[in-house]
Formats: C-alpha cells, structure tokens, sequence
C-alpha cells in the first residue's frame, strides 16, 4: 500500500502527540513528535544557563553558536512501549516534559535558526513517506503537500485538565492555574511569533476531540486516512 505523510497540527495539549502516536502505531508508520525537538533545545540552552529566569528570553547568540553541537535522536524505550527523546546520547524524555521547559520553550521556538534547524531534519525524516508528524508547523512549512493535513483542537478547560493531570502524574508540584496560563502563553507566543507562526492550513481536517473519548478521536483520523488513501 502507497505509504503517505500525515501531518497533524493544533494548539498546545490538545492531545496531537496521543493522536498521532496512535495512528502512526495503527499504520505501522514513524512516530516524529517536533515539538520534542523545541523542547530539547529549550533544554540544552537552560542547560547552558543562557534562558532568563522567567523564562521569556534566551541568550540569542550563544545558543545559535552551539546549534551545531546539538543532536537530537529518538530511541525505542521496550520498557515504555514509546520513543524516547536524546540529546547528545542522553535520554531526556521526562526531563523536557517538566513546567520548567515549557515555560521557556516559546522563547526558543521562536527564533530563527533553531527552526532551520529543525525543520531541515524533519523533512530528511520524511523522506521515505510512512510519517506522522504533530507540531505546529507540520502541514504549513515542514511538509506543505503532505497527504493529509489534520487540524485538532479543543476546549480550553479540557486542555488544561489533560496537561495537568499528565504534570501532576510525573511528579511536578503546579497548580491548574499555572497548567492553564502556561497553555495560553504558548498559544499566544505560538499563533504571534514572525517565523513559521502557528495556523490551520487552508487545507486541513478538523477534529475538535473535546468530547471525543481517545479511540473516537482515533476514528475519526483513521476514517480521514483510508478516505485519502482510497483516493490515491
Ligand atoms: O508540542 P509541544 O507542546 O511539545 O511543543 C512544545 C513547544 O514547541 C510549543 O509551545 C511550540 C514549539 N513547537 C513549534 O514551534 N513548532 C513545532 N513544529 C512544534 C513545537
């Protein structure tokens, strides 16, 4: 069967990554979660010391000095069942999931050569089709004739309950106030930044999962993929 690129983008915890790694495990395609590779450069450049406290700037020039001594890979974890996120052969997959890079990630994402980047080795991973990709610039910029562009949203008092209870289950000490400000800012910072800004291709299909169980919203992908496929 013709393996094809699915793109799926939306605003932040809106469930793509659980959408998207569902799909990808039903169509036996590659996994690639971009916004792990935002948050692991948002690491190292906290790592390095160069993201203010507050977490809204980034020591610009130091970090686009370093881009080169970044690598990113992602590896299969047998224990978890999932793909793991490395950063210069170290596993950092719960590390970049904490409030603490989430509140700076907006900052690095931001900038310019961080998304050349990336986006250059998002396009190599897409080579050979068989993808499914979530971020926010997916079916935009990174892969704007993928054959199906997925556009997901929902409310924002669910998107706040889900990122909390994930947050609250690893550990981190945060309040829903703090889950839903940190989501807002992002979505701000996101939809307002001048390179690649988050948007709704034209061209996208919309899932709005707010009161869709997991495997509603995995049918309603799957139903948008075989109807493409059929088409090809
Ligand atoms: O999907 P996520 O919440 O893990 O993404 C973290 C941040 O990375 C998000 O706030 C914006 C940024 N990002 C981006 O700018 N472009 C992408 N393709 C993916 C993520």
């Amino acid at each position: 069967m013709k393996k094809i690129i699915i793109a799926i983008d939306g605003h932040s915890a809106c469930g793509k990554s659980t959408l998207a790694k569902k799909l990808a495990k039903e169509m036996k395609y590659v996994y690639i979660d971009s916004g792990a590779m935002y948050r692991a450069v948002t690491l190292f450049a906290i790592q390095n010391n160069w993201v203010s406290d507050d977490g809204q700037s980034v020591d610009e020039n130091e970090l686009i000095n370093a881009l080169d001594s970044i690598n990113i890979s992602f590896n299969y974890n047998s224990k978890s069942g999932k793909s793991d996120t490395f950063l210069n052969g170290v596993n950092i997959e719960d590390e970049i999931r904490t409030m603490k890079v989430a509140k700076s990630v907006s900052a690095v994402a931001k900038l310019k050569k961080v998304r050349e980047k990336l986006v250059e080795f998002q396009q190599s991973l897409g080579k050979n089709k068989g993808i499914v990709m979530d971020g926010r610039d997916i079916g935009t910029v990174v892969f704007p004739n993928a054959d199906l562009k997925i556009w997901v949203t929902a409310n924002m008092e669910v998107r706040t309950a889900r990122r909390y209870k994930e947050l609250i289950e690893m550990g981190d000490k945060i309040t829903v106030d703090e889950v839903r400000a940190n989501i807002q800012s992002r979505d701000f910072e996101d939809s307002n930044r001048k390179e690649s800004p988050l948007k709704r291709a034209d061209d996208a299909k919309d899932i709005d999962n707010s009161y869709l169980t997991k495997e509603q919203t995995v049918q309603s992908a799957m139903d948008l993929i075989n109807a493409k496929i059929l088409e090809n």
